[in-house]
């Protein structure tokens, strides 16, 4: 294929280097002139293991070449990769100046030239850039309708600066946003020899996906550092207790814990965190990551008591009360504190819990039902229907197949899932239905 690079930093001038190495016909385009002249006279623009002598050779052999004209890039090629910089502004948003003056610029050169020119951004932008402000760029400039006239796909980059080029000919992944699949065949047929799952999804998913990775990767090194300065601070080799930690691929480092759902609880959870940044601040170690997991917790609680409250109604019911499916126990259940918070603030509440109506039946856990809650315990109901019948409004805290089999579609009560049910996909679109993260 015949390629152009706009912006030939570390993204742009690795992807232009390697994509050419794989036999595409490549323009590079920069406004920095040195970057221009430097990729001419083939040399790298960015310091990067294998970079250099990358482009010595593509230059060679013309599979590279670079300019500062964007126009005569477009122009003479029908894939147009976007890896211009999108920096922080002060006050930490996202600056997209860059990213506009080339869409603009693009979308003038795909004017002039006329036929299907495919437009791929892979330069890291927040969720709706591309088709809430840059696509409408394209459309202005070139008069033509995206996924019609022309294509655009978002597909961002996941190499590490060091390694860059080792990453791009063996990627973590492949990820393509794709507006039409006409666009995504071409990010595809652009790869296709590269080892690596394709994940092919819409624009807004891919450009969310980059986020979630970084937010992640930064996630993990603040605690894994935070962690390290507490067992330092009480004796503990950290390397010892992480080496053991990782090795931990069924919980830790695993999909378990990582699919957006309702708040945590139980006995040990809360427990064991509360303890953990107790001790660090006795010993004086500051640890915010690990000393804010419980408030992003109790916040996250809350979104579901103001979805509750957005709907205006009064009268709610509640599927599962116990902390997880299969028992009984209440302590520390999240759901207990939802019930709590909205009781406290008067809703007409009926709650439906099997595995809790079984122990008030069989005497189990009574006691602390009866003594410690007492005022939910008068708000618990036996059947599902009696709380079905209730409800103006039901959260859905409980895979219990009985509740699930009966959970109305479309009529009926509206439905809070704090769960992510498993019909979540095709309830999303349906009226009075309302995912608590999804
Ligand atoms: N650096 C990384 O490791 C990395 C990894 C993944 C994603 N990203 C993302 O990729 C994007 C690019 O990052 P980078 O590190 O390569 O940035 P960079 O600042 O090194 O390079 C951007 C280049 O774009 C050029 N440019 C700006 N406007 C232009 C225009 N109108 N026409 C042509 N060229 C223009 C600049 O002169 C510069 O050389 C950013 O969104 C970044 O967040 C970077």
């Amino acid at each position: 294929m015949r390629v152009s690079v706009l912006g030939l930093g570390y993204v742009g001038c690795v992807s232009a280097a390697c994509l050419a190495s794989m036999g595409h016909e490549v323009i590079g385009v920069d406004v920095n002139q040195v970057k221009v002249d430097l990729v001419n006279g083939g040399k790298a623009p960015v310091v990067e293991e294998r970079i250099g002598e990358l482009i010595a050779e593509v230059v060679r052999t013309g599979a590279l070449r670079a300019t500062d004209d964007v126009r005569e890039a477009v122009m003479g090629s029908e894939v147009t990769l976007v890896c211009v910089g999108t920096p922080s502004e002060p006050n930490g948003s996202l600056c997209t100046t860059y990213l506009e003056r080339v869409t603009e610029q693009i979308g003038a050169a795909v004017a002039e030239r006329g036929g299907r020119q495919t437009v791929v951004f892979r330069s890291t932008m927040l969720p709706g850039t591309c088709l809430n402000l840059l696509v409408p760029i394209l459309e202005k400039y070139t008069g033509g309708t995206a996924g019609v006239d022309f294509g655009v796909a978002v597909n961002p980059e996941f190499l590490r600066e060091g390694t860059s080029v080792r990453d791009f000919f063996d990627p973590p992944k492949t990820v393509i946003g794709e507006l039409d699949p006409a666009s995504g065949d071409v990010v595809a047929a652009l790869y296709d020899d590269l080892p690596g799952e394709v994940f092919r999804v819409p624009v807004p998913a891919a450009e969310a996906i980059k986020y979630a990775d970084n937010a992640f990767h930064g996630l993990k090194i603040g605690f894994a550092n935070e962690l390290g300065a507490v067992c330092q601070a009480l004796g503990v080799d950290s390397h010892q207790v992480m080496d053991v930690f990782v090795a931990d691929r069924k919980l830790n480092i695993s999909p378990a814990y990582l699919r957006p759902g309702f708040a945590f609880g139980g006995s040990c959870l809360p427990k064991d965190l509360r303890s953990l940044v107790h001790a660090a601040h006795r010993a004086d170690v500051s640890v915010p990551i690990l000393a804010h997991v419980l408030p992003s917790n109790s916040d996250h609680l809350q979104r579901a008591v103001d979805l509750v409250e957005r709907t205006g109604k009064r009268r709610v019911g509640l599927f599962g009360l116990s902390f997880k499916p299969g028992t009984d126990d209440l302590r520390e259940s999240p759901l207990v504190e939802l019930a709590e918070r909205l009781f406290g603030k008067g809703y007409d509440l009926r709650i439906h819990d099997s595995n809790v109506s079984l122990s008030r039946l069989i005497g189990a856990n009574r006691e602390y039902i009866e003594t410690r809650l007492p005022h939910l315990a008068q708000l618990l109901a036996d059947s599902v229907d009696e709380v079905l019948e209730h409800a103006e409004v039901c959260l859905v805290g409980t895979r219990d197949p009985a509740v699930l089999a009966a959970l109305p579609h479309g009529e009926g009560p509206l439905l809070i899932d704090l769960i992510r049910l498993p019909d979540a996909e095709t309830r999303r679109t349906e009226t009075g239905y309302m995912g608590l993260a999804w």
